[in-house]
C-alpha cells in the first residue's frame, strides 16, 4: 500500500462510520449499524498501523501493538458478554472515561517525548518553545486541549459510573463555593495551556506545567459531575461521550491523523445531539441538568402520595376480566418495568391477548426509563416485534380509540400535569396521552412519585385504576388469570 492509498482507505473507514451511525438511529437497523462501524474501526486500525510503518520506513515494532490488541480485545469481549442490558450506561461511562484517558496519555507522551528529545540535544541551552518542538502552535494548543478535555472526561466518567453503579451516593453533592472553585480550576488550566502553547520555558517547567493542567482537569471532572443527581447521569454520560470525541479529535490534530480528527468530531457532534434530544424530551435545559442539582433519590413518598382524592384500586383478577373485553390494548412501559424485569411476562400477556384477537401495541416515550432507548432494548430482549413498538408521536392520536392502556412502572412520562399545570416542573414535557384511553391500568408498587418527584394527576382520573404491586408479579398473576379464562 502506498502513501496515497492510505487517505483513500481512511475515507472508506469514515464512510463506514457515517453509515453505521445512520443505521443506529432505527432499532431495526441498529445491529447492522454497529457492525458497519466496527468494520470501519478495524480498517482504521490496520491503515493507521500501515501508515505509521510507512512513515517509520518499516521500522515499526509490532510486539507492543499486538499485545495491546490482544489484552484490549479480551477485556472488551469479557466485559461485553458479562454486562447486563441495564448496566449499559455504566459500561458506556467507563468507555468514555478510557477514551478520555487515552487522549490525555497521548498528549502527555507527545510533550514528554519532545521535551526529552530536546533536552538530550547537545546544544540544548535551557528554555524550550513547546510550539516549536511540537511542530507548530496548532499542535501545541491541541496537545494541551487533549490533556485538559481527556483528563476531565476520565474522572467525570468515573464519577458518573460510580453514581450509576451505586458505588457512591446518587444524590447531588453540592459543595459550597463549587462554582467559584470550578471557574478557578478551568481558568488555571486554560492559563497554563496558553502559557505552554505560546511561551518558552526550561524543559522541566514544561513538564510541571503539563502535570498542572492534568491535575486541574482531573479535579474539574470530579467537581463537574458530583453535583448532578444519579438519575441525570445518562444525560451527563452522553455529554461526556461528546467530550471524549472532542479529546480524540484534538489528539488527531496532535498526531496529524485525519481519520482521528473526523471520527472524534463525529463522536463529539453525535454525543452533543443526543444530549440535546434527551434534554428536550425531559423539557429541561442542559444548564438545568448540569447545575440544577436535580434528580437524587425520590423524596418522602408518604408526603408525595398525600393529596390524592379519587384513587380507584383493582387486583390482577379484575384487570384480567377487563382485558377479556378489550379490542385494543396499549402497553406503556417505564422505568419500573426495567426494575421489575417484567419485559418477558409483558410480551407473554401481549401474545395471549393477540391470540384472542386483541390489537396490541407498545408505546415508547423517548425518555422512559433511565437511558436512551431503554424501553426499546428491554422489549427487544423479550422479542417484541419492532412493528408493535410505536413512538410517542405516532401512538398519541391512537389513545382516544384505545380500550385499555396498561402503564407498567411508568410515571412521569404519563403525567397529564405536563399539559395541565404550567407551574409543574415537567410542564411542557411531551407525554404519552394514556389518560385519553377508555380505561388506564397503572401497575406500580405504591403512590410514590417517579424521577421528577411530583404527584401524578393521572392517578386521580376517573378512568384510571391502580393495580399495586411489583410489575412482574402483577403481570404474572394477570397472565394466569387470562390463561384460566381461555
Ligand atoms: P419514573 O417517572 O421514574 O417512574 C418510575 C415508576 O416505576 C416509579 O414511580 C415507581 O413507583 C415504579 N416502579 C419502580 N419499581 C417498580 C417495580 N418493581 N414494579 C412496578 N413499578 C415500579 O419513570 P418513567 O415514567 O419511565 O419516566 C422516566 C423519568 O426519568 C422521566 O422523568 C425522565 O425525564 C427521567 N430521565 C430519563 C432519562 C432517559 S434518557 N430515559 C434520563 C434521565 C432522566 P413505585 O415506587 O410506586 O413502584
Amino acid at each position: 500500500m502506498t502513501n496515497n492509498l492510505i487517505p483513500l482507505g481512511y475515507l472508506v473507514a469514515t464512510a463506514f462510520f457515517i453509515f453505521g451511525i445512520k443505521r443506529l438511529s432505527k432499532v431495526r437497523t441498529a445491529r447492522q449499524g454497529n457492525q458497519l462501524a466496527a468494520v470501519g474501526m478495524l480498517l482504521a486500525i490496520i491503515l493507521t498501523v500501515l501508515d505509521i510503518n510507512l512513515k517509520a520506513n518499516g521500522a515499526v515494532d509490532y510486539r507492543y501493538m499486538i499485545a495491546g490488541v490482544i489484552i484490549g480485545s479480551l477485556i472488551g469481549a469479557i466485559a461485553a458478554i458479562r454486562v447486563e442490558m441495564t448496566q449499559m450506561p455504566e459500561m458506556v461511562a467507563i468507555f468514555n472515561g478510557f477514551g478520555g484517558m487515552a487522549s490525555a496519555l497521548v498528549g502527555l507522551s507527545v510533550v514528554w517525548r519532545a521535551v526529552h528529545h530536546q533536552m538530550a540535544q547537545s546544544h540544548y541551552t535551557g528554555a524550550l518553545e513547546v510550539h516549536t518542538i511540537l511542530g507548530g502552535t496548532d499542535v501545541a494548543v491541541s496537545t494541551v486541549l487533549s490533556l485538559l478535555v481527556g483528563a476531565l472526561t476520565l474522572t467525570g466518567s468515573l464519577v458518573a459510573y460510580a453514581k450509576l453503579a451505586g458505588k457512591m451516593t446518587g444524590n447531588p453533592i453540592l459543595l459550597p463555593g463549587r462554582h467559584v472553585v470550578n471557574v478557578l480550576l478551568l481558568g488555571f488550566a486554560l492559563a497554563v495551556a496558553g502559557m505552554l502553547a505560546f511561551g518558552s520555558y526550561p524543559g522541566i517547567t514544561v513538564l510541571i506545567l503539563c502535570l498542572g493542567v492534568l491535575a486541574a482537569a482531573l479535579i474539574l471532572g470530579v467537581m463537574a459531575v458530583i453535583p448532578i443527581g444519579g438519575a441525570d447521569m445518562p444525560v451527563v454520560i452522553s455529554l461526556l461521550n461528546s467530550y471524549s470525541g472532542i479529546a480524540a479529535a484534538m489528539t488527531g490534530f496532535v498526531l496529524r491523523n485525519n481519520l482521528l480528527i473526523v471520527s472524534g468530531s463525529l463522536v463529539g457532534a453525535s454525543g452533543l445531539i443526543l444530549t440535546q434530544i434527551m434534554c428536550k424530551a425531559m423539557n429541561r435545559s442542559l444548564a438545568n441538568v448540569l447545575f440544577g442539582g436535580f434528580g437524587g433519590d425520590s423524596g418522602d413518598s408518604a408526603a408525595q402520595s398525600a393529596g390524592y382524592t379519587n384513587i380507584t384500586e383493582a387486583g390482577p383478577e379484575e384487570m384480567a376480566m377487563m382485558l377479556e373485553d378489550a379490542e385494543s390494548v396499549v402497553f406503556v412501559p417505564g422505568y419500573g418495568l426495567a426494575v421489575a424485569q417484567a419485559q418477558h411476562v409483558t410480551k407473554e400477556l401481549g401474545d395471549l391477548l393477540e391470540k384472542r384477537g386483541t390489537k396490541v401495541s407498545y408505546a415508547i416515550h423517548p425518555v422512559a426509563g433511565r437511558m436512551p432507548g431503554h424501553m426499546n432494548v428491554l422489549l427487544a430482549e423479550a422479542d417484541v416485534p419492532y412493528e408493535q413498538l410505536i413512538e410517542m408521536d405516532d401512538i398519541n392520536p391512537e389513545f382516544k380509540t384505545t380500550d385499555v392502556a396498561i402503564v407498567l412502572g411508568a410515571n412521569d412520562v404519563v403525567n397529564p400535569a405536563a399539559i395541565n399545570d404550567p407551574s409543574s416542573p415537567i410542564a411542557g414535557m411531551p407525554i404519552l396521552n394514556v389518560h385519553e384511553a377508555r380505561t388506564v391500568f397503572i401497575i406500580k408498587r405504591s403512590l410514590s412519585p417517579g424521577f421528577a418527584g411530583i404527584p401524578n394527576e393521572l392517578f386521580d382520573y376517573d378512568n384510571a385504576i391502580m393495580v399495586f404491586g411489583d410489575a412482574k408479579k402483577v403481570l404474572t398473576e394477570v397472565v394466569n388469570e387470562v390463561k384460566e379464562a381461555s
